[in-house]
């Protein structure tokens, strides 16, 4: 262990003073929890409910892309719902109304650039003022919205139907296919596969106890996304809705239930601005990812890779804020096995999901063998002195791990639409 320091160090003075006092750090721990807490708490949690290095760059690039174009939705309905829009519309005109919405280039395009230019603001602030910054403030803004709705949706009528559709066990739903999308579903959720995490917990002084704030974020994670299914399934049932996925559930049967609800437009513009904060403490993080390689790799400054990762997941957004009914090749892009993708669903196929579990068994690979289990205990242990389960660490992320990431990779050749 001592050794091991020392290796470190020698190999950080190699690298000379300026490298190691330039890299930012958090300035609390639970600034930490709270960014890495709002990195995985995103769109994921409620729209998909139910190598370290250049892949992680590439990966990156590709997801803010599209889920800027989607966190822009969000925006657009916070507004829409407040002004009462809404009010007075049948399903059908609804659900016509978000056809059209997204279909037309001028608002698509519009909002994702204000969405990403927000990001943008933020990241330019850096790691304490920027991050940190807003993670505390917009994390307890969005707890508070959701235990408002959690209580909203509780209390309706015919709640208890929504519970046990949530919580009764549908073993007949428990498919090997079924399986797969929730393992895509996790990494998604958690933000893993791209580097997100790594570069977080980068910024993270070496006291630090990874394994109590990794445990923390995780948690997290999953507390919100159950809360959001108790937001969200209570009411559905209550107001006799089928459960639906995806962008159905949340732009065109949610707003029809705000329609009926006592106080539906203050509830529904909370859940919008709840949605939009979820999803803009992960967008940062996925656009930080980049930006930090450009960073450490390139020396540029923050405001300058901050600029290029931007601009450049914005230029790539575009063709997928077409891709909803705007330009018709471009909703019609390719088809796999029968299965229509437009150019949005296809970089969430490519990028949310294979590159994910590529990246994954890089860095398994990666932290396994090449960097090696037993450096990665140390680590652990620097900040935990009391850290019992290495061994069983190191047969997970040297065996386990890789070979489950494996045989799923195979079977995703073979079943594309495994995910979808
Ligand atoms: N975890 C975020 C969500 O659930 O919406 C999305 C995400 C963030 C995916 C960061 C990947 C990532 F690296």
């Amino acid at each position: 262990m001592k050794r091991m320091n020392q290796r470190l160090t020698t190999k950080l003075k190699k690298r000379g003073p300026k490298m190691v006092e330039q890299r930012e750090t958090w300035a609390s721990r639970m600034g930490f929890i709270l960014a890495g807490a709002g990195s995985a708490i995103g769109l994921g949690n409620i729209w998909r409910f139910p190598t370290v290095g250049m892949l992680g760059v590439l990966t990156g690039w590709g997801i803010s892309s599209f889920y800027s174009v989607v966190a822009g939705w969000t925006l657009g309905y916070i507004f829409r719902t407040a002004s009462g829009f809404f009010s007075g519309m049948k399903p059908e005109q609804i659900s016509g109304a978000f056809e059209t919405f997204v279909a037309n280039p001028t608002s698509a395009i519009g909002l994702h650039l204000i969405f990403m230019g927000i990001t943008m603001a933020i990241l330019f602030g850096g790691v304490k003022r920027g991050i940190e910054k807003w993670s505390k403030i917009l994390m307890p803004m969005m707890l508070t919205i959701l235990v408002l709705l959690v209580v909203r949706s509780l209390t309706l009528p015919g709640a208890g139907e929504g519970l046990a559709f949530l919580f009764q066990p549908d073993w007949g739903a428990l498919t090997g296919r079924s399986v797969i999308a929730a393992v895509g579903q996790a990494f998604f959720s958690l933000s893993l596969g791209m580097g997100t995490m790594i570069v977080y917990g980068s910024y993270l002084s070496k006291k630090e106890n990874l394994v109590t704030s990794a445990s923390w974020v995780a948690s997290l994670d999953t507390v919100i996304a159950m809360m959001a299914g108790l937001a969200i399934f209570p009411a559905l049932f209550s107001f006799g809705l089928e459960p639906t996925m995806g962008a159905g559930l949340i732009f065109v049967v949610l707003p029809n239930i705000f329609n009926e609800m006592f106080l539906g437009t203050l509830f529904g513009t909370g859940f919008f601005l709840l949605l939009g904060i979820a999803a803009v403490t992960s967008l940062i993080s996925i656009v930080e990812v980049p930006a930090a390689f450009f960073i450490d790799e390139f020396k540029w400054t923050r405001k300058k890779a901050v600029t290029v990762a931007g601009i450049g997941a914005f230029a790539a957004g575009i063709p997928a804020a077409l891709s909803l009914g705007a330009v018709d090749w471009l909703s019609n892009l390719v088809s796999i096995e029968g299965r229509n993708y437009g150019f949005l669903d296809f970089m969430n196929l490519l990028f949310g999901q294979y590159s994910l579990m590529i990246g994954s068994l890089g860095v398994a690979i990666f932290a396994g063998w090449k960097w090696g289990a037993k450096r990665i205990v140390g680590e652990i242990t620097s900040g935990f002195e009391s850290f019992k389960y290495g061994n069983v660490y190191a047969f997970f992320i040297r065996f386990v791990a890789p070979a489950a990431l494996g045989t799923l990779l195979v079977y995703l050749l073979f079943n594309p639409n495994a995910f979808a």
